[in-house]
């Protein structure tokens, strides 16, 4: 990632109504397919920093996280595409789309049958974010804001986490977190373009695919992403 590595306060709410939330979402982007899927249509914008700068003002200056819900990241279009890809993994299965920013990988287990869908993140403008893109793909599926990183007794048949090891401690405190849910029977699908904290250990890897992206959002014009699942 580029500027977006600064890291941002998790959590600051600086607009508040359901409505003032998504009118941000449809005035900060455009629907657009993101290169590795182009089956799904998401509120995507060209840039992440001046939708960030917009927020930063709206904050009256205070830190606020980057927009990660305006793009399709590396991750999480590896993970929605190994999932078009291979609909057995989720068809007829609970799937929880982990940190999902704009909810592509929600989208794709919902599109390939999956029986339950949530999608969390704990940023409320990527909440409104998925609301729009659930319904411009023709999906349903539960959205939460809670971080479910602060309890252990939900069960899921799967877990997609779609780019979640470019910022410590965050990084950490998933990766312990999936680790857990992994124990307790999930398949944990985690997809990664070489990050810095994407773990080395305990991860089998199960596709690769060369992810295009843009020169805003990262150093280069594509990423080798590779999706693994923890083992
Ligand atoms: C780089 S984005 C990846 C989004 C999406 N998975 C993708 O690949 O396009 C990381 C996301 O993690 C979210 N996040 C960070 N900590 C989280 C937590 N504890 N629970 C849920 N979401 C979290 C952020 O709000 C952000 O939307």
């Amino acid at each position: 990632m580029g500027r977006v590595d600064r890291p941002g306060i998790q959590g600051i709410r600086v607009l508040t109504a359901a409505t003032e939330l998504s009118q941000f979402v449809r005035a900060n982007s455009t629907v657009a397919a993101p290169p590795l899927c182009p089956e799904v249509r998401l509120h995507l914008a060209a840039q992440l920093t001046p939708v960030w700068e917009v927020l930063e003002r709206r904050s009256g200056g205070n830190e606020v996280p980057p927009p990660y819900w305006a793009c399709a990241w590396p991750g999480g279009q590896a993970l929605a595409r190994h999932v078009l890809d291979n609909p057995n993994l989720v068809a007829g299965k609970r799937v929880l789309d982990f940190a999902s920013g704009g909810g592509i990988a929600a989208i794709a287990a919902a599109l390939s049958g999956a029986a339950e869908v949530l999608a969390a993140d704990i940023d409320p403008i990527a909440v409104a974010a998925m609301r729009l893109n659930a319904a411009l793909n023709g999906t349903t599926f539960a959205i939460t804001a809670e971080d479910l990183t602060q309890r252990a007794d939900q069960r899921w048949d799967v877990i997609l986490a779609g780019d979640v090891c470019y910022e410590y401690p965050m990084a950490e405190g998933v990766l312990a977190w999936l680790r857990g849910r992994f124990e307790d029977g999930a398949l944990v699908l985690l997809a990664d373009p070489g990050r810095k904290y994407v773990p080395l250990r305990g991860v089998t890897s199960l596709a690769t695919y060369n992810v295009p992206t843009t020169r805003d959002q990262e150093a280069g014009d594509a990423r080798r992403t590779t999706v693994y699942r923890l083992s």
